[in-house]
């Protein structure tokens, strides 16, 4: 498996997006163990989950206790997987989506994130989204703390735009080791956040990067473009996506959602996808 960086860990160049298998249209347990146990098997060592994947109120973090139990019951090695979570949006479980950036809430969530999880220390922790309520430097100072009190090993941030990232990084002392923003031929007015990203060499984790939930099996019936370039490496449409947003910058790491192993085995092949310039431009065009 291609690795790319974060921090100063390698993780496999394709992740795992956890929240199909834990919010609206989820699957059963069974099917859900067996994607995360797929993943591990091609190879994966970075899965992306939140506190927020759930639906009901009674239930907050069902996705991060299930990639617990998953890893735990793999059998293989998982010393090298990389468990990325986040805190700041909360479901009071109506299926709505809110928001709570204050330090307080942080804290508190990062605590009951860190006893789903099993662990010392969360691998990577993300700010999930900011909160017009709360100073964005109020939010990222909770995560300075956090990561100075050893309770998480890795600091990042999602939905953050440029100006965002740089506060980030500097509130952080330089320790911003990722942004998760959304990416996808559908969703590309995240360049400039890409690109910043590959300048601070601070990786870059697209989100939805096939399109979400409800459109990434239209790939490629939405683009033509991808779908020709499929046909002519014998590939997917989608797996074509994400071997192009792999080549846009070597801190790229997409983290294509699943909730059965064949889509993540899919997925995982992009690495071995070499598109040339030409294809690339026709993408980058589609
Ligand atoms: N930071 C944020 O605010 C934020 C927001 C949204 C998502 N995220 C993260 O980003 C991850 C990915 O986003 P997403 O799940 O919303 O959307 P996505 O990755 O664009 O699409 C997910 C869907 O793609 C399908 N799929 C995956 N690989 C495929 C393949 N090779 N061929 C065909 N279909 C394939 C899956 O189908 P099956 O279900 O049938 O396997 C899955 O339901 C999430 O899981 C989550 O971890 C973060």
């Amino acid at each position: 498996m291609q690795t790319r960086r974060i921090g100063d860990v390698q993780v496999s160049a394709i992740g795992l997006g956890g929240m199909p298998m834990s919010i609206e249209g989820r699957p059963d347990e069974q099917r859900s163990v067996s994607t995360i146990h797929a993943a591990l098997e091609a190879g994966v060592t970075l899965i992306d989950t939140a506190d927020a994947y759930h639906l009901g109120a009674d239930e907050v973090g069902h996705n991060e206790s299930l990639i617990a139990r998953a890893v735990a019951s793999y059998g293989g090695d998982t010393s090298d997987v990389l468990i990325a979570t986040k805190g700041g949006h909360v479901r009071p479980g109506d299926g709505s989506w809110t928001l709570d950036g204050s330090p307080e809430h942080l804290k508190r969530a990062c605590d009951a994130s860190l006893e789903r999880l099993g662990v010392e220390a969360i691998g990577l922790y993300q700010f999930h989204r900011p909160d017009p309520r709360v100073p964005y430097a109020d939010s990222v100072g909770a995560i300075r703390d956090l990561l100075d009190a050893g309770k998480i090993r890795f600091a990042g941030v999602s939905n953050a735009d440029p100006d965002q990232i740089r506060l980030a990084n500097e509130i952080l002392g330089g320790r911003l080791v990722s942004v998760q923003n959304q990416f996808s031929p559908s969703f590309r007015s995240s360049e400039p956040e890409l690109e910043l990203c590959a300048e601070l060499d601070i990786a870059f984790l697209p989100w939805s990067p096939l399109g979400g939930i409800s459109q990434a099996g239209e790939l490629g019936s939405r683009f033509a473009a991808f779908t020709d370039v499929a046909k002519a490496h014998g590939v997917s449409p989608q797996r074509v996506c994400l071997a192009w947003m792999l080549a846009k910058a070597p801190v790229v790491i997409p983290i294509p959602g699943s909730s059965r192993p064949e889509t993540i085995r899919d997925s995982v092949g992009a690495v071995d996808v070499k598109l040339s310039a030409e294809e690339l431009a026709r993408l980058d065009a589609a």
